[in-house]
């Protein structure tokens, strides 16, 4: 696969006004988000609400560069035979997939984590390519816990980890999109999510180099520079921004095409907020925009509530998300637009 054919497709998942649906909860994690709605968790609720989704129009060909699956999604058909694939392709988006198989306790590190999902990837991803993916996710999680964690070598495995992963994805024509998240979970304030996320982002580029993985051909989703939620100190709209800005500058090579902010907790209009603040300030060398999933996904979760009579609310609270995190992906959102 050529550099020109990975560098189109990382270009076509951060075009403007767009950006990417992380739909790619496991089993498990979309458990917790239906028993939140009262939905039971089995194959045909799923497919029904990744159905209604995807089908949202004009909201997904909009706003949706690319949608991120689960293994079980990709090979999911609707109930008349449709592909759930074929929905996002028909909507000009970019089907992708999660390829990692979660972060397990890491030996000798207690209390860290480092992500699975190495062995036989090439394989997988060959059967992904032919099922119509372009791009592939990996996620590697950082916790914070004091000074003391994360230690250099937890986060040095997981960054050869995805450097690992990414260099086989672009053999084999996928973009990878290279997660290291650093949770937003812990009581720490925003100074020190700055310190753990260059620390992270530095290491994670470095391994990047050395197993010599083509910038131009890939997309980061960096957590944003936030305090902790368990903080009594939370900053403001404008610090975030300014923080998150000047910590990617400082670690992230102008060569790689686009930056998906996950959302990691964040409520949907911070998210949206934070997302609008950093395209205001401009001059960066990268794309900025989106890959939520929670902060796309919430509202349309709450209004469908396993219905089928409120599947077009459902619809219209996703492609409300899909709008306004699109306009901030430009830097163009307003509290205006968001009231109306
Ligand atoms: P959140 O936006 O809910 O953090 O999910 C994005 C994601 O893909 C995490 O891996």
């Amino acid at each position: 696969m050529s550099l020109e054919q990975l560098a189109a497709t990382a270009s076509a998942m951060v075009a403007p006004g767009k950006g990417i649906l992380a739909a790619d909860e496991s089993n498990a994690t979309i458990r917790s988000r239906f028993d939140a709605i009262g939905v039971e968790n089995t194959p045909a609720n799923r497919r029904d609400y990744r159905s209604f989704m995807f089908r949202t129009d004009p909201a997904m060909a909009d706003h949706i560069s690319g949608v991120i699956l689960f293994d079980e999604t990709i090979r999911q058909h609707d109930v008349d035979g449709t592909p759930l694939v074929q929905y996002i392709k028909d909507r000009g988006s970019i089907p992708g997939i999660k390829v990692d198989q979660g972060p397990r306790e890491m030996a000798n590190f207690p209390g860290e984590r480092v992500t699975d999902g190495l062995d036989g990837l090439r394989d997988r991803l060959r059967d992904y390519y032919a099922h119509g993916a372009r791009f592939a996710k990996w996620r590697a999680v950082i916790d914070i816990d004091g000074k003391l964690v994360p230690t250099p070598g937890a986060v040095k495995a997981n960054a050869h980890m995805l450097a690992r992963y990414a260099a086989l994805c672009q053999e084999e024509g996928i973009v990878p999109i290279v997660e290291p998240e650093v949770l937003m979970d812990g009581a720490n304030d925003i100074d020190r999510c700055f310190e753990v996320t260059e620390f992270v982002l530095k290491k994670t580029f470095q391994e990047l180099f050395e197993m010599r993985v083509q910038l131009e051909g890939m997309v980061l989703k960096p957590n944003m520079v936030i305090a902790g939620k368990k903080s009594p100190v939370q900053a403001s709209v404008a610090e975030v921004a300014e923080k998150t800005l000047t910590c990617l500058k400082i670690t992230v090579p102008s060569l790689v095409p686009g930056i998906a902010f996950l959302s990691g907790g964040q409520s949907d209009v911070q998210a949206t907020a934070h997302l609008d603040a950093m395209n205001r300030l401009g001059g960066n060398p990268w794309k900025l925009t989106f890959s939520y999933g929670r902060a796309l996904q919430a509202a349309a979760q709450k209004a469908w509530g396993g219905k089928t009579e409120q599947v077009a609310a459902a619809q219209a609270a996703f492609a409300k998300r899909a709008s306004m995190n699109g306009l901030a992906s430009q830097g163009a959102w307003t509290e205006a637009l968001e009231a109306a």
